[in-house]
């Protein structure tokens, strides 16, 4: 039986798929079962931060597989605190608690807002219209978007949505039961909308006046995916709790939560754990990358070729009147247009071009931190075509 066909029989329906079978990867470029090679400029939907089957994390994978590669939360492995202390290093005095999915990272920060404001009797959380933030149950009601929650009311009720980068409108959400403002400082799966200067600054000291924690889900933008290793680093302020997942362990299943010195002491044995969480070999992986984002100074890579992209897409802006805007930090890159982009996705793919389209008129671009500029050329030859397709059309 082929593998659409399996599909169709015996994987349950949850993803509009396309395309064809792929059977490997390297770098920035993927092949199909025909041997069709395609330039995938969105791996792993941001998971793959450093391209596919990178020669050094598959080698700390074998190497790690033959020592150990699971062990309980109750027994110690010196790969999960190493990789605590990388984390809290390079980002802020914090202590980690390591699961396995983004959306398992934003339920733990839903427990410890709820610890954090248990004395005071406050519970709500106040999240982001178009935000994304999972789809577990909790994760899926901080979401700002009724199209992921409304076949599944009633939702959790506390949850209150406010306009992304529209400081009065937070200022109104506020009640007297208000904890914790949750958001993307940049969002993605809301079609690349990036939080102003000025209204991080003021969130922050809103947040400060009001004893609410302040959480920045960087899912997506953390890893060096915006040139710098951190999103919340491009602000100048410190959230108390950060999230991370996708890019963190350059494609195992891994993420954490980063909780700041407001929470760090509110949990104790017994109240959050995670059967996978933080195992060696996913923990040791994520030692790698950050090892790697370093060594192959991928950082300055993903700001420099997210300059050279956004140029490139920003010469289309100029030929094509149906592409609204350009938005991107780093390598988070989001074209605007004023049709469906999905068309464009699709075209591209037959094309032998990977990008993703998103919030239904944005078309998403997230390269792998080690794309060259010889990639990000041919993958606008291709982009070009596909967008003159659309004028013809
Ligand atoms: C910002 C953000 N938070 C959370 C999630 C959920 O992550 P996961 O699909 O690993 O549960 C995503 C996934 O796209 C995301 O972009």
């Amino acid at each position: 039986m082929d593998t659409k066909k399996m599909f169709q029989e015996y994987v349950l329906n949850t993803y509009k798929r396309v395309g064809p079978v792929f059977v490997k990867g390297k770098g920035s470029w993927l092949w199909d079962e025909t041997g069709k090679k395609y330039l995938d400029l969105f791996p792993g939907w941001g998971v793959s931060i450093l391209g596919h089957a990178h020669p050094r994390i598959a080698e700390v994978i074998a190497q790690q597989a033959k020592k150990l590669i699971h062990l309980p939360n109750n027994l110690y492995q010196a790969e999960q605190a190493l990789l605590a202390k990388e984390i809290v290093q390079s980002s802020f005095p914090a202590k980690v608690f390591f699961a396995n999915s983004g959306a398992e990272a934003v339920e733990g920060a839903i427990k410890l807002s709820r610890l954090y404001g248990r004395a005071t009797h406050r519970y709500e959380i106040i999240t982001m219209r178009n935000s994304f933030h999972g789809r577990t149950f909790g994760a899926m009601s901080a979401t700002g978007q009724a199209k992921y929650k409304d076949p599944f009311k009633p939702i959790l009720p506390s949850f209150i949505e406010a306009e992304f980068n529209n400081f009065n409108d937070l200022v109104a959400k506020l009640t007297e039961k208000t904890i914790a403002v949750l958001m993307e400082p940049i969002q993605g799966e809301g079609g690349i909308n990036i939080a102003s200067q000025e209204y991080i600054k003021e969130v922050k000291e809103f947040c400060e006046r009001n004893s609410l924690l302040f959480i920045f889900d960087e899912v997506q933008t953390g890893m060096g995916r915006t040139g710098k290793l951190f999103a919340f680093q491009h602000y100048g302020v410190i959230p108390d709790i950060m999230l991370l997942s996708k890019g963190l362990g350059a494609g195992v299943p891994i993420s954490a939560i980063v909780a700041g010195p407001k929470v760090y002491d509110l949990i104790s044995p017994g109240m959050h754990a995670s059967t996978f969480g933080g195992g060696p070999l996913v923990t040791k992986t994520s030692l790698e990358t950050f090892k790697i984002i370093k060594e192959e100074k991928l950082l300055k890579n993903a700001e420099r070729m997210g300059k050279y992209l956004t140029d490139r897409l920003e010469a289309f802006k100029k030929k094509f009147n149906f592409i609204k805007e350009i938005r991107s930090v780093g390598l988070m890159v989001g074209m605007e247009l004023t049709c469906d982009s999905f068309p464009v996705f699709s075209a591209a793919l037959d094309k032998g071009l990977i990008v993703n389209s998103t919030h239904q008129t944005v078309l998403r671009i997230m390269p792998a931190l080690n794309v060259t500029r010889a990639e990000i050329d041919k993958g606008m030859t291709i982009l070009g075509d596909v967008l003159a397709g659309v004028v013809a059309r």
